[in-house]
């Protein structure tokens, strides 16, 4: 292996400017996982944070949480729409802020890796519980930290685009590929990396790492399978980037064109209804921040 093992290392090393951990988030998801927490422990916590805060109640005041009376303080949320709940609210609002600069290197515009991001956790969400994963939240937050390895590699892809002397030979197949051949390694690489780094568990950082390999229908845990064919689907529907409004998705055609997806328990019998669960849940949620 030799210096193999730590290409991903090189690109961690300075990452603290470009991608800060978001500490109190993470401290939020490890408290609102005790069921027994004290909830004035956990606003206080939450309200340490001034735009986590803002995040967390425009949020919980979407559609997609309709309620008739406005939520209007933290305690607020944790009371009327539960732990479970402010895990979610809690990771989606500390990462905005992360994903929402353009990607050149991948052809990202401002806001595109975080629509795609949270498509991707949100459909997770729902296929997580159609199969009956307990943990749900943990599925959630790969998936929306998945591609966060693109905005590591943004700027060294973008530097070794520019400086190849002449053309590749081949044309890649993919962009894991390009990212391989010129870079020696991918995002879900570095990405599982800086998880690592932050001291998230091998069950989200794993699922992160793997988003982009098909031979987890073997090997894989469900939570790897979850990750990778959410990002698949969000990707054949076309949510790279754009506002959500206009898409299309056929059910039928794409189980015809995908023969070989990772096996998730009660995925393909409730195909259709985990879609409209998606979209609806996608569009009530996305266009606040
Ligand atoms: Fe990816
Ligand atoms: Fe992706």
């Amino acid at each position: 292996m030799g210096n193999d093992a730590n290409i991903e290392q090189k690109y961690i090393k300075n990452v603290d400017n470009l991608v800060p951990r978001p500490d109190l988030a993470f401290d939020v998801l490890s408290m609102a996982h005790n069921t027994n927490c004290n909830f004035n422990e956990l606003a206080g916590k939450i309200e340490q944070d001034p735009n986590l805060t803002a995040n967390m109640l425009r949020l919980a005041n979407s559609a997609y949480y309709g309620h008739m009376r406005a939520i209007t303080s933290v305690k607020d949320i944790i009371v009327r729409l539960g732990l479970e709940a402010v895990k979610l609210l809690a990771i989606t609002s500390a990462s905005v802020g992360l994903m929402k600069s353009p990607q050149e290197a991948y052809n990202l515009e401002p806001g595109s890796l975080w629509y795609h991001s949270h498509a991707s956790a949100v459909l997770s969400s729902v296929i997580a519980k159609f199969a009956k994963i307990s943990d749900m939240g943990s599925v959630y937050t790969a998936s929306l930290l998945h591609d966060i390895g693109k905005v590591l590699l943004n700027r060294p892809l973008q530097l070794a685009i520019s400086n190849l002397k002449t053309k590749p030979a081949k044309k890649f197949s993919n962009l894991v590929e390009l990212e391989f051949t010129l870079l020696q390694t991918d995002h879900a690489k570095v990405g599982k990396a800086l998880l690592d780094k932050w001291g998230l568990p091998d069950h989200i950082s794993d699922p992160v790492g793997n988003h982009h390999s098909p031979e987890i229908d073997e090997s894989g845990d469900v939570e790897s399978k979850i990750v990778y064919l959410s990002n698949f689907l969000v990707e054949s529907v076309g949510i790279r980037s754009m506002s959500p409004e206009n898409y299309t998705f056929n059910v039928q055609e794409f189980i015809d064109q995908n023969q070989a997806l990772p096996n998730v328990p009660n995925f393909q019998t409730n195909m259709e209804t985990i879609m409209s669960e998606f979209f609806t849940q996608f569009n009530e949620t996305t266009n606040i921040f």
